[in-house]
């Protein structure tokens, strides 16, 4: 069962409300939201109380993606604002073990996440302390980029990985969905589409999740 987890950096802020009401009549599970300090991105967005904000809002599975320099310094926040999972870059510390591991340590789902220009072996020996992988198909800072379908040979790679541990870790992608290009997401092993732009901006975006569920089916159905 595939995930989509609209990303709010892709929503009318100005009618943030109404943009999470749409997620939840749309049937979704997942929402997306992403921090920013200007420093691991030059763009910044968001933060705990932004979170909290979320939180009191819906019940939402909230997957916060935190593109922070020194997460280690705010995952303790994000967690009491109601985060229920949250994602770390590996390029960010040579021990991301211990970040897992305070992230685990506040009853909070665990991710990690890479940059387009990260090998995916960056990820295998913190599987054991993972709930979700997330793959980069942008450079991280902005909704509204191509993606870099370069980077899906990682999921590949990633998802025996995966499987290869036994456990059961989400393989997240991120970085300019879009309906012509979601099938070779999916086909590549992604079980959790971020997609922002793609969706709230969209005409119709009953019609693109319509889409999406049912490229995924066609996936799962294939020989
Ligand atoms: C980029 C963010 C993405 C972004 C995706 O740094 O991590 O979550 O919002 O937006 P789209 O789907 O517009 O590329
Ligand atoms: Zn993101």
């Amino acid at each position: 069962m595939i995930e989509i987890s609209p990303s709010v950096l892709g929503a009318d802020l100005l009618r943030l409300g109404e943009e999470i009401e749409l997620v939840e009549t749309l049937g979704l599970q997942w929402l997306h939201i992403d921090n920013m300090d200007g420093h691991f991105v030059s763009n910044i967005s968001f933060g705990p109380d932004f979170v909290a904000a979320m939180r009191q809002k819906t019940n939402l599975f909230l997957d916060v993606h935190l593109m922070l320099s020194n997460p280690r310094q705010y995952i303790a926040a994000y967690a009491r604002a109601g985060a229920d999972l949250i994602t770390v870059h590996a390029e960010v510390t040579d021990d991301v073990e211990d970040l897992l591991r305070l992230i685990a340590a506040q009853g909070v789902k665990t991710g990690v996440s890479i940059r387009p220009d990260t090998s995916p072996e960056a990820v295998r020996r913190l599987l054991p302390l993972c709930d979700l992988v997330l793959v980069m198909t942008v450079q991280p800072g902005f909704g509204g980029q191509s993606m870099r379908e370069d980077c899906l040979s990682k999921l590949p790679v990633i998802r025996k990985m995966i499987d290869e541990t036994g456990r059961d870790i989400r393989l997240e992608v991120d970085g300019g969905i879009k309906m012509d290009n979601a099938h070779r997401v999916i086909q590549a092993g992604a079980d959790v589409l971020v997609i922002g732009t793609g969706l709230f901006q969209a005409e119709d975006p009953a019609a693109v999740v319509t889409a999406l569920h049912e490229m995924a089916e066609g996936e799962r159905c294939a020989p």
